[in-house]
């Protein structure tokens, strides 16, 4: 049985796109699936902010060919774990949650670095390229913890 694995935010252009690459890129195998949607429907189909794909290719991560799509309820079905970039996101996604495991289900994904911190990780899109690659090493460090938690190293 595969681990799946939920990076959400709200456009699923700028967060979660790296999210996903970024954890991909760290657990390579055959054990997990792992995706991102966005709460928002406004860039369904598209791929990520140009910003996103050039800070996560200076890291050698391709996330050229991800497409947008938005969070539904079918993720809580298919989903194991939904991580969430800030509590915007978080009240969004609870809004269609049905049962006390849905709920379980999420996480903002900084509390995996810092438990109980509920820090967020900042919606870069108005800023400049400084804060994509401020999102990147946020969401580098929050991947090593998610990766720690589930290789049980
Ligand atoms: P994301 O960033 O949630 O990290 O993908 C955003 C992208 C687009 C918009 C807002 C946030 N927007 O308003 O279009």
């Amino acid at each position: 049985m595969k681990v799946k694995i939920l990076m959400v935010c709200l456009g699923n252009i700028c967060r979660s796109p790296i999210a996903e690459g970024l954890l991909k890129s760290k657990l390579n195998n055959n054990n997990f699936f792992i995706d991102s949607a966005g709460t928002g429907s406004w860039h369904v189909g598209n791929k990520p902010d140009l910003r996103s794909i050039t800070v996560s290719k200076t890291h050698h991560i391709d996330i050229s060919n991800q497409k947008a799509r938005q969070f539904t309820y079918e993720d809580y079905i298919n989903f194991d774990h939904i991580y969430v970039m800030d509590q915007s996101n978080k009240k969004n996604v609870l809004s269609l949650a049905k049962t006390p495991e849905d709920r379980n289900k999420v996480q903002l994904i900084l509390n995996e670095l810092i438990p109980n911190s509920n820090l967020e990780v900042p919606d870069p899109y108005y800023d400049e390229d400084q804060g994509f690659e401020n999102v990147f090493q946020m969401l580098d460090k929050a991947c090593n913890s998610i990766v720690y938690r589930f290789l049980n190293f």
